[in-house]
């Protein structure tokens, strides 16, 4: 047994629904949660801006002795995994892989979309690791930045992220997509917008909830699950004061947290 928390990241808030995965999973897990809120987006920024600022991400997590890390970021997933892995020995884990596995498992007619920030759309790491796994899919992919803003603002299913989501989506639907991978951890938050536009026909695939079994699994077999009775602590930080946090948190976590801001260019 192994009662140390699992780390886990995002640019901002938008892993709260990575965490809620997890919660619902490994309920008696210690989290400590880490936004980067003063840096968000990452999904606008180049694969070595987004490396660098998840490397410090890292650090800071191992100061708080966590046992694994959740990357519960596409697009630091999608572009710095290896230089996370290769900066320490803690186990790192993307929402990458368990979300290719959850669309490989979703789709019946071989036409997939994804949908991610710009830098997650440009790594092509959904797309590669897709046809890597089955060459026989076809992936149609769309970056949806305005997406993330509005999941910040706490404006997930109004006129205007109805608009948004119609805007972006109908190219996809039109290819006849049958499965949708939400490939940024803020889409979650949208789902209710994102299903009304794609329509019943498409099912929308969360990496979060793969990802949070994967790390089940990996800490099952080792021995490292915290078998401690009742609910885990949750601790969160931020790194600049968000107005929307509370209000994410009760949306995602159903419940009011407080969080702990944290100058993260110290680490
Ligand atoms: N949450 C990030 C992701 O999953 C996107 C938000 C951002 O652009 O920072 O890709």
């Amino acid at each position: 047994m192994d009662i140390r928390p699992i780390g886990v990241f995002d640019s901002g808030v938008g892993g709260l629904t990575v965490v809620k995965q997890v919660m619902k999973v490994m309920p008696q897990e210690n989290i400590v949660y880490f936004g980067d809120t003063a840096r968000v987006p990452y999904g606008t920024k180049s694969k070595e801006a987004v490396t660098k600022y998840s490397l410090q991400n890292v650090r800071f997590l191992q100061t708080k002795d966590v046992k694994a890390i959740i990357v519960a970021c596409n697009t630091a997933s999608s572009n710095s995994l290896e230089a996370m892995r290769a900066s320490t020995d803690i186990p790192i884990f993307g929402v990458v892989v368990p979300g290719v596995e959850a669309a490989l498992r979703a789709t019946k007619n071989g036409r997939v979309g994804v949908i991610g920030t710009a830098a997650t759309v440009r790594s092509g790491a959904y797309e590669r690791m897709i046809c890597g796994a089955n060459p026989q899919i076809q992936v149609f992919s769309k970056a949806c930045p305005l997406f993330v803003p509005l999941a910040e603002e706490g404006w997930t299913d109004n006129e205007v992220s109805r608009l948004a989501a119609q805007n972006y989506l109908t190219e996809l639907t039109q290819k006849g997509i049958d499965a949708l991978v939400l490939g940024c951890t803020h889409y979650p938050l949208l789902k209710r917008c994102i299903g009304t536009a794609v329509g019943d026909a498409v099912k929308l695939v969360d990496p979060a909830k793969a990802t949070a079994q994967q790390v089940m699994t990996f800490l099952a077999e080792r021995g490292q699950r915290n078998e401690t009775q009742g609910e885990g602590e949750r601790r969160f930080y931020l790194s600049d004061t968000t107005d929307t946090f509370g209000f994410l948190c009760q949306k995602a976590l159903k419940r009011r947290y407080e969080a702990q801001i944290i100058d993260i260019e110290t680490y």
